[in-house]
């Protein structure tokens, strides 16, 4: 094989230019000496979505889109998900490897101790509609949160910036069990120390006058399966938020509140709600072909399908189906999941969505378990946003120590008016409308 460079002719000029090839990426920035003339600016890339544009270097997720692959820290998701608990999942993504006994011991008892939220965040929390969506209320906490921990600006001290991702971590199943327990009237519960994280997170939703909740152990587990499988999944549309919030140095508090901004929309981690709606408007079996029809006339989305990398079948939406089984032993055969079974066979065998490579992505199965095991539809992101914690505070911690990164702050094309005066132009126009 050749040399690692790309070599580019500029037939505006005849020029040529060697370009280094790293990690099988060019930097934009060797393109800026492609010039016509020496006051030339020199060339961009233009990428909008950033279809093909590396943000970042990055350790802690790998994807296979073609293969269906993914790997957190370079293991399996199917082992993680099997082998690990989702806080010793979170201190993975986080730290770089699995955590040893000590370490986790460290570890789940800093978390576990950092829980509670300050009384008066209760009180803004009240200040919401009854309706309002748990989501809106998340996003807005976090950000609230910021005001209650000051120490969170030092970023660039480690030693502040762990003690808040232990709160974080410990802080979003709490305000998520509020916003739920808000949203139905029901007094906050306090969190249990003696519970798991996930089984505390149940007690904080679902507690009523018992004197202590006792979590139904198959629920409990298949809820920390979720959020394993829900921690981190590279350069997604809140990840990149995350950091392209946190690299003007915002605490993590107002960072991780754009993530779960960018998580709210139905595109993004919304879409678990929205296969719930599309799966009740389909109503039966038989009126799938009549709802496949509008999709394929661009009427409708078929949600939960599609993904920007995986080309194939999600690797989490195969496991998240092999939970149901276990968590409708328990709860009882959610109706809509034949309906689901059946609307991803048909896909999956119709030439539009074999062309586009559509596959069920991990919020086709998500939000069927959620309805299952008693969760309004509102709170399906929410569910996906505490998952995804972990993984927004690793990409961030990741890109404050990344020597190359710096404030984001991209390009455009401008296609604007050249510079032209205002009187003029006002005179002008006022003439024409006279
Ligand atoms: C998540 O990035 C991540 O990693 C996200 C996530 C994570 O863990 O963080 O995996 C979580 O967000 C999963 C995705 C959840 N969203 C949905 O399920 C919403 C429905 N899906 C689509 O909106 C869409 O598939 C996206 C947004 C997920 C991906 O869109 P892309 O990569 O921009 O693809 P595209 O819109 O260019 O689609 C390519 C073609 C288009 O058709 P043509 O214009 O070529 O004719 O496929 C079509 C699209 O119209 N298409 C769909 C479709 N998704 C894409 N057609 C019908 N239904 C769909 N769901």
């Amino acid at each position: 094989m050749g040399k690692n460079t790309l070599t580019i002719t500029d037939n505006r000029t005849g020029k040529a230019y060697e370009i280094p090839i790293e990690h099988e990426t060019i930097n934009a920035k060797h393109l800026r000496q492609i010039k016509v003339n020496e006051d030339d600016f020199g060339l961009m890339s233009y990428d909008p979505a950033y279809m093909n544009t590396a943000s970042c270097k990055s350790q802690i997720t790998f994807i296979d889109g073609d293969k269906g692959i993914l790997l957190y820290r370079g293991y399996p998701i199917q082992q993680v998900a099997e082998k690990l608990n989702y806080l010793q999942t979170a201190y993975l993504i986080i730290n770089g490897e699995v955590p040893t006994a000590k370490e986790y011991d460290e570890w789940s008892w800093n978390i576990t101790h950092h829980t509670m939220i300050h009384e008066n965040i209760k009180k803004f929390i009240e200040g919401f509609q009854y309706d309002a969506h748990p989501m809106g209320i998340l996003v807005s906490t976090l950000a609230a949160l910021s005001t209650f921990y000051q120490d969170a600006k030092e970023i660039k001290d480690a030693e502040s910036r762990k003690l808040q991702i232990y709160r974080l971590i410990g802080k979003v199943p709490t305000i998520a069990a509020a916003a739920y327990r808000h949203s139905m009237g029901l007094p906050y519960v306090y969190p249990d120390n003696e519970l798991s994280y996930a089984g505390n997170f149940l007690n904080m939703l679902f507690k009523m006058t018992e004197p202590k909740y006792e979590p139904n152990p198959a629920l409990e587990r298949a809820l920390d399966v979720l959020f394993i499988l829900h921690a981190d999944h590279e350069q997604n549309c809140s990840a990149s938020a995350m950091r392209s919030v946190g690299s003007s140095h915002a605490d993590p508090y107002c960072s991780m509140a754009a993530a779960a901004a960018a998580l709210y929309g139905p595109l993004h981690g919304g879409a678990n709600e929205m296969v719930l709606h599309m799966l009740k408007e389909i109503g039966s079996k038989n009126n799938i072909p009549s709802y496949i029809k509008r999709v394929k006339a661009g009427e409708v989305l078929l949600m939960g399908f599609g993904h920007r990398v995986y080309k194939n079948y999600d690797p989490r939406a195969r496991i998240i189906k092999q939970i149901s089984e276990e968590v409708f032993e328990v709860t009882g055969r959610n109706p809509l999941l034949d309906i689901a079974i059946e609307l991803e066979r048909i896909a999956l065998e119709d030439e539009y969505f074999i062309k586009r490579k559509l596959y069920p992505n991990v919020d086709f199965y998500s939000g069927i378990i959620y309805q299952a095991m008693g969760f309004p539809v509102a709170m399906y992101p929410v569910l996906f946003a505490i998952g995804r914690a972990s993984g927004w505070l690793a990409q961030w911690q990741e890109m404050l120590l990344d020597t190359e990164q710096k404030i984001a702050r991209p390009r455009q094309i401008y296609l604007g008016a050249k510079e032209r005066d205002l009187q003029v132009s006002k005179a002008k126009r006022e003439a024409v409308h006279r």
